[in-house]
């Protein structure tokens, strides 16, 4: 699509960065990963004048960018007379959850409500359930400055599973921060659970979610059934961060048996945070 519009794109790592040939030497790079396409775009804007790179998550500005979202669904509740007893976003490097979140948590913190916050992950990149709280950098060359936290080690390579925009080693600060102050909590899912729950909201919304939302969605739905079951009251929210479109090779995958849940590589794991910069 982006090349009917007349751009050039290129897969990462590709051979045009000095980032990109380096890191394609090693095969576990071959599936790319975000924070090797950060290498590279950070590399091609300080290396040409021309070129600019705008940061899409992580960064606090980018957060606060997004929190356009809490500010309506605040609106849109309030029009219904309804507070959230949970909110469940996903998270990659955290923008759309903070974006969801950030506005209720000033509420919470005023006394206004009292929902749970609750960010999902894929079990194959879980940077707040599995990671460390420490300095690292926010791409895998290590190019950018150094950001405290939660992190698996910034050359940690997840699997490629469909949901490429949670492929994200690390997370925001800002969420990293307020995780680590106990105010919200996190889980972590596999990807056939979140496709099972993506084919149950497309087939009673009519929206094809893109893999990445699918993971809110799964805990939305589970948390539903579950208060279902105990007659509990509960109003969840979540945010619908993308749709499908673009993703229906994934579908595909999930709808003809294709698709699998692989375990970490625990080597890997303990390997990539052993390598985190030591401080
Ligand atoms: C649809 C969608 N949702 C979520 C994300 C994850 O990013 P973030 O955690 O910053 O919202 C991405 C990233 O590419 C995405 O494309």
């Amino acid at each position: 699509m982006m090349e009917v519009f007349g751009a050039n794109v290129h897969r990462s790592p590709s051979q045009l960065t000095e980032a990109g040939r380096k890191l394609a030497l090693d095969p576990k790079n071959h599936s790319g990963s975000l924070g090797i396409a950060i290498s590279e775009a950070v590399e091609a804007a300080v290396t040409d004048p021309t070129v600019a790179y705008a940061l899409g998550s992580v960064l606090n500005h980018v957060l606060m960018h997004q929190t356009i979202i809490g500010e309506e669904a605040l609106k849109q509740l309030a029009k219904v007379g309804e507070t959230p007893d949970l909110l469940v976003g996903c998270t990659g490097g955290g923008s759309n959850f903070a974006g969801l979140s950030f506005p209720f948590i000033r509420e919470k913190l005023k006394g206004k409500m009292n929902p749970e916050i609750r960010a999902v992950e894929p079990a194959s990149c879980p940077s707040l359930t599995r990671g460390k709280y420490a300095y690292d950098f926010g791409d895998t060359a290590g190019m950018t400055p150094l950001m405290k936290m939660h992190t698996l080690g910034h050359d940690f390579i997840p699997d490629p599973i469909h949901a490429g925009g949670l492929r994200y080693h690390g997370m925001a600060p800002l969420i990293s921060h307020i995780y680590e102050l106990g105010m919200m909590t996190a889980e972590s899912v596999g990807q056939k659970e979140c496709f099972a729950a993506a084919v149950q909201f497309a087939r009673t919304e009519g929206i094809v979610p893109a893999p990445e939302p699918t993971h809110a969605i799964a805990v939305a739905i589970a948390e539903a059934l579950k208060a279902k079951e105990t007659g509990e009251e509960k109003v969840i929210l979540t945010a619908l961060c993308g749709h499908g479109h673009f993703d229906l090779a994934a579908y595909d995958a999930f709808l003809n048996g294709n698709m699998v849940d692989s375990a970490i590589n625990e080597k890997d794991f303990e390997a990539a945070l052993a390598a985190l910069p030591v401080m």
